[in-house]
């Protein structure tokens, strides 16, 4: 298994697992489009992606914000390889790499209720929440963490 930046011709193949692993709903299904990804990429996206025998099976993807932070915007793993440290490696990696690239902190934000692995996941890589908004989706409550770390 190998986590390596992506580039533009990567893409098609990025949206497509991004598809598979969060299977979203009309409503979100705006950000799982080529041509999004590709105007973020336009805009100093970084697209890293977790390979095994040359199939991409994860992924991490962000882009720049105001003040020299990095927003790391989606990422994820196939289901059947979770568990194995991948999601943790990419974050790794996509630390190392806007670190690299002179960024100083990083913003995430998820709703804890729907994924909670990666909530764990990030705090664990000290990831402090700076301000939560609260949610109604499908008639159940979500709390909406943003969170950042100073790299
Ligand atoms: C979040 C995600 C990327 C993690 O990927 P992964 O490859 O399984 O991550 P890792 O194997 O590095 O770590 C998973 C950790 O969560 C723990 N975990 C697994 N299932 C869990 C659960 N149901 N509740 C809490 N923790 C759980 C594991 O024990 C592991 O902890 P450890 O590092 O202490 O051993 C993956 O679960 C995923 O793609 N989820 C769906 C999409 C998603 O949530 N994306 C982020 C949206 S903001």
């Amino acid at each position: 298994m190998e986590v390596k930046v992506l580039g533009k011709n990567d893409i098609k193949n990025a949206v497509e697992i991004s598809k598979i692993i969060f299977n979203p709903s009309s409503k979100y299904l705006r950000y799982h489009k080529t041509k999004v990804w590709e105007e973020i990429m336009n805009h100093g996206g970084i697209l890293l992606g977790a390979l095994e025998d040359g199939k991409l099976i994860g992924f991490a993807f962000g882009h720049p914000k105001e003040e020299n932070t990095f927003h790391y915007w989606m990422g994820g793993v196939l289901e059947e390889y979770r568990n194995r440290g991948l999601g943790t490696k990419l974050l790794e990696i996509l630390e190392q790499v806007v670190l690299e690239k002179g960024f100083v902190s990083i913003t995430v934000n998820t709703f804890q209720e729907k994924y909670p692995v990666q909530f764990e996941l990030l705090k664990k890589h000290g990831y402090e929440i700076y301000k939560t908004e609260n949610e109604i989706e499908d008639g159940v409550h979500m709390t909406k963490s943003y969170l950042s770390k100073k790299l």
